[in-house]
């Protein structure tokens, strides 16, 4: 018998649907989505799985704004409106586009800002770290959101994080942007997706 035996696998066909459910996790955007609101319940299920990710040394960067009052999505729109016409002249941010902007944070799911707040004793561990924590439990409310017929996507835009920084209670959080989460229909949300071949981004040493 080889001594590199493959363990017998723990789930039956767990392997194939945690792969279908990475591969087919895709970008759906906050106008794709449907008005239909999402459960609390579900939310704090898929957040629930968010806060699974790994975290080295257990400190667990990871805190969730869900924006989910209608004043304050009103709010979000307001301040990109304003965010936009001060960064951008009228011919890059002409007023046919404000509308648009000042409706994009309402329709679109629910809104989860997604902040890092880093332990109080920051030095036990490099910023990145942290960062990639938070990035791993990013991945998870975007799995578990694919897991569950949910669209979702991660908007880092600076107008974005500029208005999530609003949330920031000390000098340890940093807001690194926010998902919106809500129901979509597959067929208006085809995407040619690509990565490039495993074997250019592999270096196997024998
Ligand atoms: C850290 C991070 C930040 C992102 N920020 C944005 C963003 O601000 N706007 C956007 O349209 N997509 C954003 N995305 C989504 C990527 O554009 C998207 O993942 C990429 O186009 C690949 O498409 P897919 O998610 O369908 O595989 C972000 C993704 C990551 C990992």
């Amino acid at each position: 018998m080889s001594t590199y035996a493959i363990k017998e696998e723990p789930f039956t066909g767990l392997a194939e649907t945690v792969s279908a459910v990475i591969r087919s996790r895709k970008t759906v955007f906050a106008d794709e989505l449907l008005p239909d609101p999402v459960a609390p319940e579900i939310i704090e299920e898929i957040l629930t799985d968010a806060i699974w990710a790994p975290t080295h040394k257990l400190t667990q960067p990871w805190h969730f704004v869900v924006a989910d009052s209608r004043e304050l999505r009103a709010d979000f729109g307001r301040f990109m409106l304003d965010y936009y016409q001060k960064k951008y002249t009228i011919d890059q941010f002409p007023p046919s586009r404000y509308e648009d902007t000042l409706s994009y944070p309402l329709n679109g799911g629910t809104i989860v800002f997604l902040m890092m707040r880093r332990s109080e004793r920051a030095d036990v561990l490099p910023e990145w770290e942290e960062l990639a924590a938070v990035s791993c439990a990013a991945q998870n409310i975007w799995l578990s959101c694919t897991a569950r017929g949910l669209g979702t996507y991660w908007d880092t835009a600076s107008a974005t994080i500029a208005f999530g920084e609003r949330f920031i209670t000390s000098d340890l959080e940093q807001c690194l942007g926010c998902f919106f989460i809500g129901y979509y229909e597959e067929a208006r949300v085809q995407r040619n997706r690509k990565r490039k071949p495993l074997y250019t981004k592999l270096t196997w040493i024998k």
